[in-house]
């Protein structure tokens, strides 16, 4: 059977089958290991029966200094953040990712925030199928998030967020991502035109 539970330091040492994929996200324990004191509980593991390692998620919630729940005025200071998840190849397209992600759901409705994001590669299509069909929203277009990718930010308004306050300026933010996408593919215009006619001169000096 296939339990879900919180995420053991143990786990690490199981950790490489699934974080060999270049599309996981892995981070350095400095960042990892003060996620997984202060929220423990949105640090999730699921195991096969034989303790097995099938895929992990690492949440952490923003809040603001003082630890309280933000008002109405300040939503980002009180969110939901996933930075990482991953199932292994074996145990994919079983409803795993979707498990750990309803758990995470549930807990930070529990919190009372009013949103969860988090960011993907823009060609990470399946991952993106994923969110899409549990509510989460492009929000933003981020160019160049990614050493080698552009990225979205994704969010999910949660139940405390009725009128689904979190999502306001998603217009503007597709506008604003239109433009940047314009001007990127010029730029790359130009430095295609550039690399054509003057390549040799640059490459002499
Ligand atoms: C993305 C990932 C986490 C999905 O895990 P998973 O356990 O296979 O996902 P689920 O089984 O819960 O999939 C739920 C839905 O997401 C979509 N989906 C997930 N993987 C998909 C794939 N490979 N192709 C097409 N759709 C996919 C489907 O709609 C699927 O529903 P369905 O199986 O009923 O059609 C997994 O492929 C993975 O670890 N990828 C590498 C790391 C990664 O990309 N992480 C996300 C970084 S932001």
């Amino acid at each position: 059977m296939t339990t879900i539970r919180e995420f053991l330091l143990d786990d690490l040492f199981k950790f490489n089958r699934i974080a060999f994929d270049p599309l996981v996200e892995v981070y350095s324990l400095q960042f990892v290991f003060p996620k997984i004191i202060e929220h423990p509980e949105l640090v999730l593991s699921v195991v096969a029966p034989d303790d097995q390692l099938m895929g992990f998620i690492l949440g952490c919630r923003i809040v603001d200094a003082e630890g309280t729940i933000a008002d109405e005025k300040d939503l980002g200071s009180s969110h939901g953040h996933i930075s990482s998840l991953a199932v292994a190849h074996d145990y994919r397209r079983l409803g795993l990712a979707t498990l750990l992600l309803e758990n995470l759901r549930a807990k930070m409705n529990h919190s009372n925030d009013w949103f969860m994001d988090l960011f993907v590669r823009a060609k990470n299509e399946h991952a993106i199928r994923l969110y899409e069909s549990l509510g989460y929203v492009k929000y933003r277009w981020l160019p160049q998030f990614y050493a080698d990718d552009h990225g979205y930010d994704m969010r999910l308004p949660l139940s405390r967020d009725v009128e689904r306050k979190s999502l306001e300026g998603i217009t503007i933010n597709k506008l604003y991502s239109f433009g940047n996408m314009l001007l990127y593919l010029v730029m790359m215009y130009l430095i295609g035109l550039r690399d054509l006619f003057f390549g040799d001169i640059f490459r002499e000096n």
